[in-house]
């Protein structure tokens, strides 16, 4: 447990040991000075409105689309977030997920746990390569620039969609053998990648980003790849697309209505359908809640938080 979730203690900060849910929050936030939260507690307008001495959020987490952050700032919260220490665990679900649809890992490992009779063939369990494919990057943000060095480093040539340029040199120096990283736009993305992969946060203007229209963009040999926010991607259409050979396959970590999953994709074997895992590791975790903790304890002590988001 590192030291500044220990030091919380002293004061009255509510959440961080569980999930909790609208009636617990609810009967909690009133008294709170600080709440430390995770990205599916519900902060909207309505839970922010019982705040009585709230002064500080700390979410541990990248992205806060739980938290009306306008609500909260008119109300002098300062909202915090955990950016800067998650984004290479984060990217290397993302390449896993990437690795595991494209070469049909999740399906092989079935088939070899089922005790399904197999052996080495020319043709057996063939899958897409990586090498010399465009890899799509939407939102290049610090884990989508992450993403992007992994592919580059597989040999993927990167473009990516966002809404000003970015530095891209570290993505390019990576290997001297891929294509310059161009920045397009989402349509373009969409066309020519072979592999689309979501980093953008969830807002309003991303909100089904990936609809119907989108996914018949798409290449019928593309793959999608989602480790951002479920909402960004209309879910029935996913399925749709997959089960009508629209696109080839989906690596998911998030969903629309998580923890429900739309069940017809749970159904196809080119789906990889993981549980929200994309910082869980023990490394990142210990330093997500260290940075969360010192956040709400420099705002309670009067100093500015090391990373707010307003
Ligand atoms: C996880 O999804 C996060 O936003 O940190
Ligand atoms: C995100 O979409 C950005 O503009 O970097």
């Amino acid at each position: 447990m590192p030291e500044a979730l220990d030091r919380l203690s002293d004061h009255d900060v509510v959440g961080g040991d569980h999930f909790m849910d609208r009636a617990e929050l609810e009967s909690l936030i009133g008294d709170a000075d600080a709440l430390l939260t995770s990205l599916s507690d519900p902060l909207d307008a309505e839970m922010l409105a019982r705040a009585n001495r709230l002064k500080v959020i700390g979410q541990c987490a990248a992205g806060f689309n739980n938290i009306d952050l306008d609500a909260a700032t008119a109300r002098g919260i300062v909202v915090t977030t955990t950016p800067g220490v998650l984004h290479e665990a984060t990217a290397d679900l993302a390449f896993g997920l990437m690795l595991m649809v494209t070469r049909r890992l999740g399906e092989a490992e079935r088939l070899v746990r089922a005790g399904t009779p197999w052996r080495y063939d020319h043709t057996f369990m063939l899958g897409a390569g990586l090498q010399g494919a465009t890899l799509g990057i939407v939102g290049l943000g610090q884990i989508g620039e992450a993403m992007a060095r992994r592919g580059a480093a597989f040999g993927m040539d990167v473009v990516y969609d966002a809404r000003h340029d970015h530095d891209v040199s570290a993505i390019d120096a990576v290997n001297p053998h891929t294509a310059a990283t161009r920045r397009v736009d989402l349509q373009e993305l969409l066309a020519v990648s072979d592999v689309v992969s979501l980093h953008c946060p969830l807002t309003p203007r991303t909100a089904h980003l990936i609809d119907a229209d989108a996914l018949a963009t798409m290449k019928d040999s593309a793959f999608l790849i989602n480790t951002a926010r479920g909402g960004c991607v209309d879910e029935a259409a996913l399925a749709h697309a997959l089960q009508t050979g629209q696109i080839a396959g989906a690596g998911l970590d998030v969903y629309e209505h998580e923890p429900t999953i739309t069940p017809a994709l749970l159904e196809m074997d080119n789906v990889v359908a993981l549980p929200h895992i994309g910082s869980a590791t023990r490394q990142t975790r210990g330093v997500m809640s260290a940075l969360a903790a010192r956040n709400i304890l420099e705002v309670l002590a009067g100093r500015p938080a090391e990373t707010p988001v307003n």
